[in-house]
């Protein structure tokens, strides 16, 4: 029903199946009222915009003209939107008048028979700093509709999704035991509600850990929508914590109070109309001045600024998309979290989820690592490679530094024979990058400025605790000035075994290379590597041009498999599945059995049946954790086949 296409962060690009009628996420469904007379932006321009609505069960329900023209023609013809329709419950109105009238059970049955695509259940929105009893009294009657709405939907048949909203208030506890609960209840699409008044008070930083501990006990494989944020300026970190479906009202009710949405933040036409023209080149703001615009009469400018907050809500959907396709997500959350300080303290508390977060980002990205403030320091790229770094089994370890002038790779452009000792560079934000695996991502292909001495520090603890554990560990630590001017004295030379066995140690964690003899090839105009070759000049490994990792070939899968024990690195797929791998099918997820639930993304990985024996290899599109909860889409990207 939800397979996941393109990634970054906690964030996907994925397809939703609603019975037949294929939705591209993250995106936005625009707020619609049930009454096309009280549409303040026509359907007509909606269509072009998006193929997912979603309007009112409950306002169509009280209402008697709607209600039964509803139960006569259907929703959709109702709105006069023949695509994906997504209704809510009256939630809202229980939770701004305390009481709606209509029962639990009787809003699903409607919702129903109106046909609905997805329906809501009449969840409880409870306020943000109520007495937790009055927030766990509340959680429980959810729950219970929760389970009366599932079991309804069992019982007779329906065709319609179910959306079961995640509550608990501002009690992070409560959250994590709604999102389990309601995990089992098997819902098609999980909505973490009341966060609109957290949303409204600036209150972002709660917002974001009240997404993530949902999410932490949420099955990976649906999509969660953040109900009630329609506000562009929070889209790039609500996708980033892997929030899919988002509804805008703000649309409209911004453009009732002359408020002009950014990606930013709001405008008032009031502060704008002095401007020559709009700071925006969407259709409206092309064809209006400011002062055309706040000339116009009230309805009509209404329609027209509520056109551009929709140009500019999508707008800002579809970049946070490119985004995701092209590895930049984090880079844009960071642009867009500075514009407002509220934002910025959400994005900072991340850094606390990090051992969470960190299994869901890729390994490797098409851009390059931007640092963009003290905040980046805490990023998942770096984190994994602080964690990566122990991997390496040292022996005798020499510390330096190298001269600011000196570019990365240093590996590449420092002009020194190798050695087979391990080098360990001290980095304001890595840390310690090792020589010989400096050319891997992010080491070298990441951008910063000059640090200040204050950001340095924040890695001064990071190294001392790796030295420990170094120390720890047996391995002999010895201090040079600066590696340029020593290396010629230090080791022996001219190791390339040595050099792919620290890049397969870092890439995998075990020594595939052991005693093994082997050869690499270097590019003849650059000299940077670029194949691992065994005794009898077989290809082992590619070295991936812009990442460095490197790619296994038929045999170097062999190798792999025959040094890295069962399960790690794995995918177990079931019997059926395997003649289709042995010709170098793709897994897809249903076919998967079992994993190494710490498989990263677009990590290099083993296919094997049951017995472990290999049957193919691959990159990884899913994690661990994913591969075993998803039953669409792909799961491993198939290199090549093993008979
Ligand atoms: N719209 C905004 N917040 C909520 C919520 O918590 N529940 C429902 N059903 N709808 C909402
Ligand atoms: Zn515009």
């Amino acid at each position: 029903m939800f397979e996941i296409k393109y990634r970054d962060a906690l964030g996907r690009i994925g397809i939703l199946d609603i019975n037949g009628k294929k939705i591209e996420t993250p995106t936005i469904m625009p707020v619609i009222h049930p009454n096309p007379k009280k549409q303040v932006v026509p359907i007509d321009f909606i269509k072009k915009l998006t193929d997912i609505i979603i309007t009112n069960s409950y306002i169509t329900y009280i209402t008697k003209s709607l209600r039964e023209l509803a139960l006569k023609v259907g929703i959709h013809k109702l709105i006069g939107f023949d695509k994906v329709i997504v209704t809510d419950s009256g939630s809202f109105q229980l939770g701004t008048y305390g009481d709606v009238k209509v029962s639990p059970r009787e809003i699903i049955e409607f919702q129903e028979k109106i046909g609905v695509d997805v329906g809501t259940i009449l969840d409880i929105p409870t306020p943000p700093d109520v007495e937790k009893e009055k927030a766990e009294k509340d959680l429980e009657e959810t729950l219970r509709r929760a389970k009366e709405a599932i079991e309804l939907k069992r019982e007779k048949n329906f065709k319609m999704l179910l959306n079961g909203t995640i509550q608990g208030s501002t009690y992070l506890e409560l959250r994590q035991r709604a999102a389990r609960e309601m995990a089992k209840l098997n819902f098609d699409i999980y909505p973490i509600g009341a966060v609109v008044p957290l949303m409204e008070s600036y209150r972002f930083k709660e917002v974001a850990e009240i997404i993530i501990n949902s999410k932490m006990n949420l099955p990976t494989n649906k999509p969660v929508h953040l109900f009630g944020c329609g506000h562009p300026m929070l889209f790039a970190l609500a996708v980033a914590l892997g929030c899919d479906l988002f509804d805008s009202a703000a649309y409209i009710l911004y453009a009732k109070d002359d408020r002009y949405l950014t990606e930013r933040g709001t405008l008032s036409l009031e502060e704008l109309k002095d401007l020559k023209s709009f700071p925006c080149s969407c259709p409206i703001c092309s064809q209006y001045t400011p002062k055309e615009l706040y000339q116009l009469e009230k309805k009509e400018r209404e329609r027209i600024l509520a056109e551009h907050n929709l140009y500019v809500t999508f707008e800002e959907m579809n970049r946070i998309k490119e985004a995701i396709k092209n590895g930049s997500l984090w880079e844009l959350v960071e642009e867009r979290v500075r514009a407002h300080p509220k934002l910025l303290e959400a994005y900072r508390v991340l850094k606390n989820y990090m051992y969470y977060i960190e299994r869901f980002d890729p390994v490797i990205k098409k851009t390059a690592f931007f640092y963009s403030g003290v905040e980046s320091l805490f990023r998942p790229e770096v984190y994994r490679h602080k964690k990566r770094l122990k991997r390496i089994k040292y022996e005798k370890v020499y510390i330096t530094t190298v001269s600011k002038d000196i570019e990365r790779p240093y590996s590449e452009n420092l002009n020194v024979k190798e050695t087979d000792v391990d080098i360990l560079i001290k980095h304001p934000i890595f840390g310690y990058i090792p020589y010989y695996i400096d050319t891997i991502y992010p080491l070298s292909q990441h951008e910063a400025p000059e640090l200040y001495d204050f950001e340095k520090e924040i890695n001064k603890k990071f190294q001392e605790e790796f030295l420990e554990f170094l120390k720890k560990k047996g391995v002999k630590v010895l201090n040079i000035v600066e590696y340029n001017y020593y290396i010629n004295s230090i080791g022996k030379f001219n190791s390339d075994s040595f050099r792919i066995k620290r890049m397969l140690e870092y890439q995998y964690g075990y020594d595939i290379i052991k005693d093994k003899k082997i050869k690499v090839v270097r590019s003849k105009n650059t000299g940077r590597l670029r194949q691992v070759l065994d005794e009898n000049d077989n290809i082992l490994f590619s070295v991936r041009s812009h990442d460095n990792l490197l790619i296994p070939s038929k045999l170097g899968a062999k190798l792999l498999w025959e040094n890295i024990p069962f399960p790690k690195y794995r995918v177990v797929v079931n019997k059926e599945a395997e003649p289709f791998i042995r010709e170098g099918r793709n897994v897809f997820a249903k076919f998967v059995i079992d994993c190494d639930e710490d498989i990263r993304p677009y990590e290099e990985v083993l296919v094997v049946n049951e017995d472990d024996d290999l049957l193919g290899y691959g990159t990884a599109i899913l994690n661990g954790i994913e591969m075993k909860e998803f039953s669409t889409g792909l799961a491993v990207k198939v290199r090549g086949g093993i008979k």
